[in-house]
């Protein structure tokens, strides 16, 4: 979603920012701006597209100290030129980068506009420059609008990530993190702010993670933060590890094909120092009362899109190896739907970046009900890493592409580590041989781009399994869908006689995940019954099990506990929706119509 990159010291600030917002553009977006103050005034530059677009229009050696850049994903209004940030007030003298919703935008625009204030847009944004107008004095200082943003904590309903230059003081950037993230960096030559870590990689030393309801003033000298609460918060500097190649290509063509490629390394790391040599997990971060409480509670994971099929697992798990009570539940369902959990209930809380509006809104509701919270997240330092009573972290490293790959492998990891730690014991023997079968699986992308060829024109995917695998089916669908845009349908494989079979022809693809051996035999049928109606039938299928007699095409992949079978299966299965995008020419790293990190509801 939305992207905030902003620069202030002593490098070309306005080029700096530039080269920020480049690395936000995974977020998905589809217009830019960058705003920087100088001697002279306020200079907004907006257009909609491309950043690329927007710097083509850019003068080279624009003189500023400070510059607030941003990536805007059309919520309220059009993504148009007018649309796009910055916003500016009646005089001219901000320009505002907002990223989140402000709810309550309607009624106060109404009001502002009796207060005589004109809207050059119709973003939601454009109200907290003409409030911020109302509220700062002249000759005001930046930490006076420091505490004017603090004030609109009290007038705005909904999320808001605020950064602001101002033509009084054109060496400074003051912002206000309000449940929508916001990172500072600290750089030899100045600071920075940014909505996300890819964005300072290689360009910053060390990051700081601004909590809830605190403002900054940024100059190329000092950052100052205050609390919510009017005091000063001391510096909480941490050294970037992470290296510029993990936020860039590195000869891939794409983000997603890179991470997809990185899935071994995400499992390896997800497992390390949380595997004793007998094959105990040992999962130190989660107290013990937390596990207890899950062997014996209700437990319920709730999240969405690729994380909710990853939660999908989780109550498979529970519910299979460990004869749990257990709930998958989609985050934006579970708020509203008066959810039965209660202080005997454990909330496993699944996201890749930690930031989804609708998994940190479900996690507060579970922590009202009384509920214990357990995240388990891929971004350190997010709101739900920090919101949770316990956080079990995944770590798959950055993830850029827009369709989740290695965090969902990362997730499956670290769930069916938690079911060890609680007593599921059909997985430790294979957890250590995990990475391996999924590299086994990459050595065969030949086969799989060969399949890609046969079927990339198909117009219609049912996937079908049981049990394990009809949560894979449900991610293999989205991963489909999502990047080729072809129309993909999951399905339990004993439903499909119950209804979508009248769909079935030759012109259908039915890709079999195969992968449980008690059901096999009734798979098989189940494919027999879509080939029987001429559909095409690719088994995916693990390495020990007798080929389905309806496949017309096979992938077989190597056999693992079968609890783990769906990381192995969906690491074939995002390859071959990978390559079948690829050959439909789709922009596979920022698919039409979606965003990284969902911070609207
Ligand atoms: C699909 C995808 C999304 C995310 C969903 C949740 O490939 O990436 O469905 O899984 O938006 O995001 P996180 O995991 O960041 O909470």
């Amino acid at each position: 979603m939305c992207g905030i990159a902003g620069y202030v010291g002593r490098r070309d600030a306005v080029a700096t920012a530039m080269e920020s917002l480049l690395r936000l553009e995974y977020r998905g977006y589809d217009s830019a701006g960058v705003a920087y103050a100088t001697d002279r005034g306020i200079e907004v530059h907006r257009c909609p597209g491309k950043v690329r677009d927007l710097i083509a229009s850019l003068e080279e050696g624009i003189n500023a100290q400070a510059a607030i850049a941003h990536t805007r994903w059309a919520t309220h209004g059009a993504p148009t030129e007018r649309n796009a940030h910055p916003h500016q007030d009646c005089s001219n003298r901000f320009a505002v980068v907002h990223n989140g919703i402000i709810e309550n935008h309607a009624v106060l625009r109404a009001q502002l506009r009796e207060r005589g204030h004109t809207f050059t847009s119709e973003t939601d944004t454009e109200v907290a420059a003409h409030l911020i107008e109302e509220r700062l004095a002249p000759g005001a200082a930046p930490h006076d609008l420091a505490r004017v943003l603090q004030s609109l904590m009290e007038d705005l309903n909904g999320s808001f990530a605020l950064g602001v230059v101002c033509r009084d003081w054109p060496e400074s950037i003051v912002a206000l993190r309000h449940e929508s993230p916001l990172i500072l960096g600290r750089a030899r030559t100045g600071h920075m702010l940014a909505s996300d870590l890819p964005a300072l990689i290689g360009r910053a030393e060390e990051s700081w993670v601004l909590e809830d309801g605190d403002t900054v003033v940024l100059t190329p000298y000092d950052v100052v933060v205050t609390a919510r609460d009017g005091r000063p918060r001391a510096p909480g500097w941490e050294p970037i590890t992470l290296d510029a190649t993990s936020a860039e290509r590195a000869g891939y063509e794409h983000f997603m094909l890179k991470e997809i490629h990185e899935a071994p390394a995400a499992v390896r790391e997800t497992l390390r120092g949380r595997l004793d040599p007998d094959g105990r997990v040992v999962l130190s971060e989660l107290p013990d009362a937390v596990i207890e409480r899950m062997k014996w509670g209700h437990v319920h994971f709730v999240a969405c899109g690729t994380a909710y099929h990853a939660g999908l697992y989780g109550q498979r798990l529970f519910r299979s190896c460990l004869g749990r009570r257990a709930e998958a539940s989609v985050a934006s369902e579970f708020r509203y739907d008066e959810p039965l959990v209660d202080h005997d209930s454990v909330v496993v809380l699944i996201s890749q970046s930690g930031e989804t509006a609708d998994t940190l809104a479900a996690a507060k509701e579970a922590k009202r009900r009384g509920a214990t919270t357990v995240a388990v997240v891929n971004c350190v330092g997010s709101s739900l890493a920090r919101t949770a009573d316990a956080a079990l972290m995944t770590r798959a490293g950055p993830e850029i592409g827009v369709a989740s790959t290695k965090a969902y492998t990362a997730q499956i990891t670290a769930l069916a580590a938690l079911g060890t730690t609680c007593g599921c014991e059909c997985l430790s023997e294979d957890l250590p041989r995990l990475a391996s079968a999924v590299e086994t699986v990459l050595t065969g992308e030949d086969r799989i781009r060969d399949l890609a060829e046969a079927l990339y024109r198909q117009q219609c995917f049912f996937f079908l399994g049981r049990g394990y695998d009809a949560a894979a089916a449900a991610e293999a669908a989205l991963k489909l869908k999502e990047i080729s845009y072809i129309h993909a349908e999951a399905y339990p494989a004993g439903e499909m006689k119950h209804g979508p079979l009248a769909l079935i022809d030759a012109s259908v693809t039915v890709v079999g995940i195969c992968t449980r051996s008690d059901t096999h035999l009734k798979m098989c049928s189940n494919l027999m019954e879509a080939r029987a109606r001429d559909g095409r039938v690719l088994a995916v299928l693990r390495d020990d099990l007798p080929v389905p007699e309806a496949a017309t095409d096979v992938l077989t992949l190597p056999s693992v506990a079968e609890p783990l079978m769906p990381v192995v299966a969906m690491t074939a299965l995002q390859l071959l929706a990978y390559h079948i995008a690829r050959l439909r020419g789709c922009a596979i790293d920022q698919p039409r119509n979606l965003a990284k990190s969902v911070t609207v509801e």
